[in-house]
């Protein structure tokens, strides 16, 4: 793949654009083959009791570290991998004064996300954009106070070192940027395990990459200090790193937002799905906060999740 520059101004255009190789173009070819099967029913993950506790745990960590901070401040966000906007619709939501883009290269979920903004009358202040993360062409330096990217979209980046750059690059200095629900490798590997996919569990562990089911495209996987470095090397200080779920995991059904597995409806019972909620969002709370350290209960995580701050590491 052809490395891209970026200069130190405005003037994206003259930046050297990314030429993606063939083996890029076939994995984002199944990345979004993949995405146009599900778009319709992507938002029906949301009667998932599992995936509805995944949710809530991450607009936590986003509210209290970079939502609620910025309320009522007019801020510009980056919803990187937007999907059909799950995050934005919740910004949106909490801060009358925010504004979205929302930055997706699957046309089918970015046509969802575009309906599902009209019925809740927040289209004025969003923006889709189509377009890829590893090369944000059309994006200024510096554009954005705040970036924020959830449910697997680092997994399905080829090349996620530079689509944080990037990030970083969009941003402005100071910004909080937020990464959550990165697939996790050690739970990729036991996923694998308990549904008798031994080699996959043995290359996912060793290659970074692989399947969560035979269903699914191959993906990125990341270890927590992996995650860690991702964030350091593209000038972002990262204030934590964690994982979650860390009590209750899905099952293979729930791989499918139309289905819910046996486990999954195990937490189906609002008092059930609140003890829970409760005492995942207390492991957060009481784990999360020192700075720099990575916590003990990341490689449990069902899912990583990261917070950083932009800072002068590199010249954007
Ligand atoms: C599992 S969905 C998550 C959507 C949304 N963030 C959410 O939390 O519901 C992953 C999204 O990443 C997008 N995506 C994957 N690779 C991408 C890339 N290289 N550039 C832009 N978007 C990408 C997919 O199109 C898809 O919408």
């Amino acid at each position: 793949m052809t490395k891209k520059t970026s200069k130190p101004n405005d003037q994206q255009d003259e930046r050297v654009h990314v030429s993606l190789d063939q083996p890029v173009v076939e994995y984002e070819e199944g990345s979004k083959a993949f995405f146009e099967n599900v778009a319709a029913d992507y938002h029906k993950s949301m009667y998932n009791p599992f995936w509805k506790l995944s949710q809530s745990l991450i607009f936590h960590l986003m509210d209290d570290y970079i939502v609620l901070p910025n309320l009522g401040k007019g801020k510009q966000y980056l919803d990187a991998g937007g999907g059909t906007g799950r995050l934005t619709w919740h910004i949106l939501e909490t801060d009358k004064t925010a504004k979205v883009t929302l930055f997706d290269f699957s046309p089918d979920m970015l046509a969802q996300a575009e309906n599902i903004g009209r019925e809740l009358g927040l289209l004025d202040r969003v923006k889709l954009v189509e377009g890829n993360l590893m090369d944000m062409k059309g994006i200024k330096t510096h554009a954005f106070d705040a970036a924020v990217s959830a449910n697997n979209v680092f997994g399905f980046v080829y090349d996620s070192s530079l689509a944080m750059e990037e990030i970083s690059r969009t941003t402005k200095l100071g910004s909080m940027i937020g990464l959550f629900g990165i697939p996790n490798a050690y739970h990729g590997a036991f996923f694998n395990q308990t549904i008798g996919r031994y080699d996959e569990s043995r290359k996912i562990l060793e290659t970074l990459r692989g399947t969560y089911t035979p269903e699914m495209p191959e993906i990125n996987f990341f270890t927590p200090d992996g995650l860690f470095n991702l964030y350091l090397s593209s000038g972002i200080r990262p204030y934590l790193v964690t994982g979650m779920p860390v009590t209750i995991y899905p099952g293979y059904a729930d791989t499918d937002p139309r289905f819910v597995s046996d486990k999954a409806q195990t937490i189906a019972d609002p008092q059930v799905w609140n003890n829970v909620f409760e005492l995942e969002r207390g492991l957060l709370d009481s784990t999360a906060r020192i700075d720099g350290v990575y916590q003990v209960q990341a490689a449990r995580g069902n899912g990583l999740a990261a917070i950083g701050k932009r800072e002068i590491l590199v010249p954007y």
